[in-house]
């Protein structure tokens, strides 16, 4: 199997933007676009065991849409805590090869062995972010990572407001 250069982004990736981008055209309001969103790409993406987007809230994350064989009883995080609060606190994707090597982790799943948390941005600050688990080790990988960050700039207009 060959690897893809890192400018190259496979034709899944680019298949789904277009889908997902279709999906928020189509949708009712911005909550079921979000659901949508994580609905398509638990679906078309086997190793995205669980799909979830987390919104900022004060110096929390709130869980809003998620698609998964489980709920997680983390629905809400500090900033901080955790891999999604490190993500949020630094702005920063992070991509966890091995779970159970990283002290920050949350566990929510047994079931999980590797994770991705990718930052939504809105007008440079973190308003929320985009949380994968794998149930094999090392499942996430750089074209992810600039994958999810286009599926986090749709998301961004998506958010709640208050
Ligand atoms: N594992 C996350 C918590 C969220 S669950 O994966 C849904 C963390 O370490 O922050």
């Amino acid at each position: 199997m060959s690897h893809p250069v890192a400018e190259e982004r496979p034709a899944a990736h680019g298949d789904a933007l277009n889908v997902v981008r279709a999906a928020i055209a189509e949708a009712a309001g911005p909550e079921s676009a979000a659901q949508r969103v994580v609905d398509l790409l638990r679906d078309r993406f086997p190793p995205y065991d669980w799909v979830g987007v987390y919104w900022v809230d004060g110096g929390d994350l709130v869980l809003g849409p998620w698609n998964g064989p489980q709920a997680t009883e983390h629905t809400r995080i500090a900033i901080g805590t955790g891999i999604c609060g490190a993500a949020a606190a630094s702005g920063r994707t992070e991509i966890v090869p091995d779970v159970n090597a990283d002290p920050r982790y949350l566990a929510c799943f047994a079931s999980t062995r590797s994770e991705i948390v990718v930052p939504i941005f809105d007008g440079g600050e973190v308003v929320g972010e985009v949380d994968v688990d794998g149930s094999d080790l090392d499942a996430f990988d750089a074209t992810d990572a600039r994958f999810l960050e286009e599926i986090a700039a749709l998301l961004a207009p998506l958010r709640p407001r208050s």
